[in-house]
């Protein structure tokens, strides 16, 4: 590996960001930008495969990006990118390679090419077996997993609900709480039911003990072949077959949990939409990598995104990120971008382990349009803070309500709008309000009434949701993902933080039974009292 590029607060482009943001940053009006800029728009939209971005509502300028530039290139992103792609160790506290690209790249083209095409046609072969329900007799599938063996099929199987079998229904189980897996094992009867046990290291709590719930619901109800009517995909095989699971489809240590979608935790999506969607899903993720792997990074989605949410994170200083998808297919997308972004690049140490003076990973939260307007987007218009908004519009629907459509679109450019121009209190003073009080004074009245505007956003437009934009998509997120955790110099490959409440949940365990409070602080021992049975 060549040596190290410094983290990004130690480059020459970072001092003349601080000037910059000093001089014409903070205030940027973007108001004024658009007025003074007719070319603003084509100058901060940028078309990647499958996906477009209009990335000019957001607080920076042509200055702004050019600096940002430089510090990717100071840092190296570049190089940092062909180490991953490559297949370097670059998850360095565990010695590992980050190669989920290898995934969804085609025969021959990338590292570990034979194995990743041999478990690809193998599991989709599978998938198509399943999907034959006149001969499987399978009517019901049951993703039993958690975190990044949940969280991807969860989102991407609503999300292609217009491409899903029609007889097959799809369940998820992940929480270890029995509310999950109960109301599930109602509905279901064990001769067309196929559970997918999906756990990376087919060791976590949650999982294991709810395919324990499962097994044994499947034999008291009844239901003969476990082998038959439960399937494993993980890295750990020896784990599956002392479960009792004989039919597993494997994947490797270089797959991390919140990029394994692409790998054999796909099953239930391909399950679901069938091989030859599957491989569209594949193709559009690679359609992305290849893109984030050459494109210069002023045209490079990914890069151009990464950077700004540095901009936003350590210059603006915003917390968060609130992503509001304009398409209900999309309804999990914010949790599964939780687990990506969160867990990746929720890091307070760099990769020499030294402390970072800058803030890392912003908070990542949202709903789906309409719906988030009628809860929280008051705070994201009039609250004190500002969030950065990411909308994501979809120009073709999968249904034929072309009114409803209509109005879902108008909605999510309204509200881009909306934060942007605002309201000045002499436009408030001069509406008619005949929701307003009749005796309340007018010009306080204008006051609750305004709005600032000049609030950040950025809008993703695809051409229609399908396997293969989606896969576009989430690759872009990854990649974008990588980019801020290169220049902060954090490894965005680990997760040490869920270690610590994993091990004190198993000294707490028995101390559920027991009663045993001995050692424990006063309030962790006055909850576990109140809460035992
Ligand atoms: O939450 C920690 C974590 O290790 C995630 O990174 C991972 O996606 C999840 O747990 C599930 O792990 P596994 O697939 O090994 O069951």
């Amino acid at each position: 590996m060549k040596p190290a590029a410094p983290r990004c607060d130690r480059t020459l482009a970072w001092r003349a960001l601080q000037g910059h943001f000093e001089a014409h940053g903070r205030e940027l009006d973007l108001r004024e930008a658009f007025a003074r800029d007719a070319g603003r728009f084509d100058a901060f939209s940028c078309q990647a495969p499958e996906v477009f971005a209009d990335l000019s509502k957001n607080l920076w300028d042509l200055a702004t990006h050019k600096l940002l530039i430089e510090l990717a290139d100071e840092c190296d992103l570049a190089g940092r990118r062909d180490a991953m792609l490559a297949g370097e160790p670059v998850n360095r506290t565990e010695g590992r390679a980050v190669l989920h690209t290898a995934l969804r790249a085609p025969a021959g083209s990338a590292p570990h090419a034979t194995q990743v095409h041999a478990v690809l046609d193998a599991m989709l072969a599978y998938a198509e077996g399943v999907r034959d329900t006149a001969r499987s007799g399978i009517r019901a599938i049951v993703n039993i997993g958690i975190g990044g063996s949940d969280l991807g099929p969860q989102m991407a199987v609503p999300a292609l609900e217009s491409f899903t079998h029609p007889d097959i229904e799809c369940h998820f189980v992940s929480n270890v709480d029995g509310h999950d897996i109960t109301p599930v094992l109602k509905r279901l009867r064990p001769e067309s039911t196929l559970f997918i046990i999906a756990s990376k290291t087919f060791t976590t709590q949650e999982t294991m003990a709810n395919a324990a719930v499962a097994r044994q619901w499947f034999l008291d109800q009844g239901g003969r072949d476990i082998a038959r009517h439960f399937v494993g995909t993980t890295t750990n095989l020896p784990a599956a077959a002392q479960f009792g699971i004989t039919t597993t489809f494997g994947f490797w240590d270089w797959v991390g949990g919140r990029f394994s979608m692409w790998s054999a935790i796909g099953l239930p999506i391909a399950i679901a939409i069938g091989a030859t969607n599957f491989r569209a899903l594949l193709a559009g993720a690679h359609a992305m990598d290849r893109h984030f792997a050459t494109e210069p990074f002023e045209r490079n989605l990914p890069v151009r995104l990464g950077l700004l949410d540095v901009w936003y994170r350590n210059f603006h200083r915003f917390t968060s990120r609130s992503v509001a998808p304009y398409h209900q297919g999309l309804k999990r997308l914010p949790a599964y971008l939780q687990q990506l972004e969160m867990e990746s690049n929720g890091k307070r140490v760099d990769w020499q382990g030294d402390t970072v003076p800058f803030g890392t990973s912003p908070v990542v939260w949202g709903e789906p349009g309409t719906n988030g307007q009628h809860a929280y987007f008051q705070m994201l218009h009039q609250g004190t803070d500002v969030v950065p908004v990411e909308f994501i519009a979809v120009r073709v629907p999968s249904h034929p309500h072309l009114d409803l459509h209509h109005k879902a679109l108008a909605n999510c450019l309204a509200q881009s709008q909306a934060l942007m121009v605002g309201k000045t209190a002499a436009q408030a003073r001069a509406e008619r309000v005949p929701t307003a009080s009749a005796t309340f004074d007018a010009d306080q009245l204008a006051r609750h009434r305004t709005f600032p505007g000049n609030r950040p956003s950025t809008t993703l437009v695809l051409d229609a949701l399908t396997p293969r934009s989606l896969g576009a998509l989430l690759a872009m997120y990854e990649h974008r993902v990588f980019t801020s955790g290169a220049l902060w110099g954090i490894n965005s490959f680990d997760q040490w933080g869920v270690e610590l409440g994993k091990a004190l949940c198993n000294e707490l365990l028995p101390r559920m039974s027991s009663g045993d409070v001995a050692g424990l602080d006063a309030s962790t021992a006055g909850l576990l009292g109140r809460l035992r049975s």
